[in-house]
């Protein structure tokens, strides 16, 4: 039996040349430890339709792709248009075109008009923005779905305050305000783990 056999998908050549080439242009991409986490919730929730906000160059892309099922369909966001034709080309590398629905815009004029419900949203976009992008997705969440959102400890400074710079202020005290919905959040309980950057899982309550 060959090497091959044994080689994880996560360790595809083509997928570490995506992950080289995001170093090498300074795109920020999910963590191989927020992938993994990705993944485990993949399979166990199965979701049929995925809400992805910040695509980049597809990378987190390619996992909803590959660890979702056949049926399922990726509705994926991003404002930046060269970006979103590097992603567009990532996925049709892995084969995986007629699964992703790419849509290019601003995140905030796009998701109200989504007229579907997600099974499956994940936010990774501006980072000052998540409160209000939370809201909006949360109208578009089916009853038994998931919102997840990456990078919620903002480099670790949404725990440290004291050696924030100037210019990170304002966003890390939306990212405060962001969690101090969450936590009071009559509708939605959520986990905050301490991995990455920091990611939420919310869920609805049952009320
Ligand atoms: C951290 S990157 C996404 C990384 C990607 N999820 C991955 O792991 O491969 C964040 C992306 O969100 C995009 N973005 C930020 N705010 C947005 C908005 N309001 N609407 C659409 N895209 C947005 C940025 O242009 C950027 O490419």
């Amino acid at each position: 039996m060959g090497d091959q056999f044994f080689k994880l998908w996560e360790e595809d050549i083509k997928l570490l040349e995506i992950e080289k080439w995001a170093k090498d242009n300074h795109i920020p991409i999910i963590s191989k430890e927020i992938a993994n986490i990705l993944k485990t919730l993949l399979i166990v929730k199965n979701p049929k339709l995925i809400l992805e906000v910040g695509t980049a160059i597809g990378y987190s892309t390619l996992w909803f792709a590959n660890y979702s099922s056949e049926q399922s369909e990726i509705v994926t966001l991003e404002r930046d248009q060269n970006r979103l034709s590097k992603a567009k080309k990532n996925i049709e590398w892995f084969n995986f075109q007629d699964k992703v629905n790419f849509k290019y815009g601003d995140a905030f004029e796009i998701i109200p008009y989504l007229r579907r419900e997600f099974d499956f949203i994940f936010i990774d976009a501006a980072k000052g923005q998540y409160l209000n992008l939370f809201k909006m997705a949360e109208k578009k969440l089916s009853k038994d779905g998931v919102i997840i959102c990456d990078n919620v400890l903002y480099k670790g400074l949404v725990r440290n305050k004291k050696d924030v710079k100037h210019k990170m202020r304002t966003i890390v005290s939306n990212m405060q305000n962001f969690l101090i919905y969450l936590k009071d959040n009559k509708y939605f309980k959520t986990d905050l783990f301490n991995i990455g950057d920091g990611l939420t899982i919310s869920s609805r309550r049952n009320l």
